[in-house]
């Protein structure tokens, strides 16, 4: 079992008075899906994630399964519904497979969630506990964009990290074989929203969950010959970083505006996850058959000229297709996959940072160039 201790929990006191100093990272991200068996498997074997717990019929639950995956302090439930008029197959209708829950662990749920309702937080699910004979888990829920989530999960009354009342490990899904993936923790999840609704969401999280704004890019700081969004970051101040993006006018449609109509409104653009040896990451998800964002090779000979005084192992970068950027703290190494869904919508990103803290803005016209490649070969330039 992975331990968990990336940080000392700084503790909240009884004086907290914005969710966001009851935070103590994040505890999973969950998808809703489809088909759940299928796209747990697809993680397990193109992304080395294993199965570590298992909810459905066998365990007592009716309507529903889930599988928990994890790689290093990276949890993934994976959640299927078992019938048409299920909020899960009415979610998976709409807007396709997606990321619904971003679920984090908490000193005090039913503390955040007040606190979260009365700063204004629309109320998904009140307060409530799970119990077995293990102990009980308290959880509550609160809306963000479209029909994103965030759970609050206390987990201090349920021993262990992984398992929730209801889940089985006995059930688990057998492991793929495959290279070592070594992916570490959740750097940051990113959101879309509308046109013109990026403050509004910026404001929820700094008014309502407490969370402060880590840095600002306009549309053109961010733009290609064709599209452009505008991107704000804001954070918790430890490890819950969240950027959200809008569309902004360009030439043809942003690629944010594709997202938006391909998943019928607002909702989280990629996850990226932090590794300590890109390199290793990266050839061992290509082995599984991860398919990444290819830039030209015009890229490499700008980017040696922007990190000339690094030692950096420039021809398996460039073999591998790792984009490099540097800020004034450091540098950071990075890739995007694919989209992984059906729909254009979701995609991962990979990242490995040394001291810088950015998020990459060095790099975006070469991402989005890339981007556009394919959003032209749907048709949706
Ligand atoms: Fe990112």
């Amino acid at each position: 079992m992975t331990t968990f201790a990336t940080r000392p929990a700084a503790p909240p006191t009884d004086t907290a008075r914005t969710p966001a100093q009851r935070l103590l990272g994040w505890d999973h991200i969950e998808l809703w899906v489809g088909n759940a068996r299928a796209t747990a498997g697809f993680l397990m074997s193109a992304f080395g994630f294993r199965s570590i717990a298992y909810a459905g019929p066998e365990t007592g639950r009716r309507d529903s399964v889930s599988h928990v995956l994890e790689q290093g302090n990276i949890r993934l439930v994976i959640t299927g519904g078992l019938s048409a008029d299920s909020p899960i197959t009415r979610h998976v209708a709409r807007h396709g497979d997606g990321v619904h829950d971003l679920a984090w662990r908490v000193d005090g749920a039913a503390t955040a969630y007040e606190l979260a309702t009365a700063r204004g937080a629309r109320t998904i699910r009140e307060p409530w506990v799970e119990r077995d004979d293990r102990g009980v888990l308290r959880l509550a829920t609160v809306g963000t964009y479209g029909e994103t989530q965030h759970t609050f999960v206390d987990r201090s009354d349920y021993p262990g990290r992984i398992l929730a009342p209801g889940y089985s490990a006995a059930d688990r899904l057998p492991e793929p074989v495959g290279p070592d993936v070594g992916l570490t923790h959740i750097d940051h999840v990113v959101g879309n929203v509308e046109k013109g609704q990026l403050a509004h969401w910026v404001e929820f999280y700094e008014q309502v969950m407490g969370f402060a704004q880590l840095t600002h890019f306009d549309a053109d700081q961010i733009s290609t010959q064709y599209s452009a969004l505008m991107s704000t970051v804001v954070w918790d101040g430890n490890d819950i970083v969240m950027p959200i993006n809008e569309p902004a006018d360009g030439l043809r449609k942003s690629q944010i505006q594709e997202y938006i109509e391909a998943y019928a409104g607002p909702g989280v653009q990629h996850v990226a996850l932090a590794t300590d040896d890109i390199v290793t990451t990266v050839q061992a998800l290509r082995e599984r058959g991860v398919r990444f964002m290819t830039v030209p090779e015009t890229y490499y000979a700008d980017a040696q000229r922007r990190l000339a005084d690094v030692d950096l192992p420039w021809a398996e970068l460039e073999r591998l297709n790792i984009l490099v950027d540097r800020d004034e703290r450091g540098y950071l190494l990075q890739i995007f996959t694919e989209t992984v869904m059906d729909r254009p919508t979701v995609f991962f990103e990979i990242i490995q940072r040394h001291g810088a803290t950015g998020f990459g803005e060095g790099n975006f016209k070469a991402l989005f160039e890339a981007i556009e490649r394919d959003q032209a070969r749907r048709g949706n330039l």
